[in-house]
């Protein structure tokens, strides 16, 4: 009997992990395509879709705070724009570590041509 209820519960375990593994949303993937606006320098546009799908980056190579599991928050949420806080750098300066690195090293190791100094390859300032 015991072993019955245990069993029980665990196929229950089982179908809730199914039922959340399909709840992906388009929410929780983020657009295709995201602008981050820029007050100065002119918004930058990020493939998201092809930074993972073609490019092949995991989510939590850039929500690097994000379990595997959880939806990512924007960078904003412990990056502030003007001060540093709990360690982490203001915001300008994470775009700028993670984008630039990772570009700096593809173009260093495997040959590309990812924008890593030119600004204008990233930021377009409106005409
Ligand atoms: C090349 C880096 C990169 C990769 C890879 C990446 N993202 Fe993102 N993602 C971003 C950036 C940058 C933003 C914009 C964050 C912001 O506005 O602060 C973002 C935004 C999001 C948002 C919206 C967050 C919000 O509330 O503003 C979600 C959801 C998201 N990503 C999910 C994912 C998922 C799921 C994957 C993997 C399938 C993924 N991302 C892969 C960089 C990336
Ligand atoms: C939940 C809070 C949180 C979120 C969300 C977050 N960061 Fe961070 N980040 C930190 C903290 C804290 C550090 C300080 C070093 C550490 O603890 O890893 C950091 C460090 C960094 C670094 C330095 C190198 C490293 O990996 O440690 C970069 C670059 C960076 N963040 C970029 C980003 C970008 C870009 C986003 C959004 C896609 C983002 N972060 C989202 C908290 C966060
Ligand atoms: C972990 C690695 C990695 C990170 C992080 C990353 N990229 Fe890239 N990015 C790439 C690779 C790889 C390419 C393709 C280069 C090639 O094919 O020559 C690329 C190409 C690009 C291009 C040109 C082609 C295209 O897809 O539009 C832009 C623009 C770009 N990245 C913007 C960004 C921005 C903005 C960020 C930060 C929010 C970012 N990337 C973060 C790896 C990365
Ligand atoms: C790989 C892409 C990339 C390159 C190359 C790049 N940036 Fe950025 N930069 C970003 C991202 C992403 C942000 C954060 C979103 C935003 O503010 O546009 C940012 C933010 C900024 C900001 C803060 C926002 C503002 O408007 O005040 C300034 C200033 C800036 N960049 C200047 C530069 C300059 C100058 C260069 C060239 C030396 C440069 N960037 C090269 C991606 C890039």
């Amino acid at each position: 009997m015991v072993k019955r209820i245990i069993m029980a519960l665990v196929g229950l375990a089982f179908l809730g992990s199914i039922v959340a593994l399909s709840r992906v949303t388009a929410e929780e993937k983020g657009k295709d395509v995201i602008v981050l606006k820029s007050a100065k320098a002119g918004d930058v546009t990020l493939s998201h879709k092809k930074h993972t799908e073609e490019y092949k980056i995991k989510c939590t190579d850039c929500h690097h705070k994000t379990k595997e599991e959880e939806t990512p928050k924007a960078c904003s949420s412990c990056h502030d724009p003007k001060e540093k806080k709990d360690e982490a750098m203001i915001l300008k300066d994470a775009f700028h570590g993670q984008c630039k690195g990772c570009h700096t090293k593809v173009n260093k190791e495997q040959g590309k041509k990812a924008p890593d100094k030119k600004c204008k390859e990233c930021h377009v300032k409106k005409q």
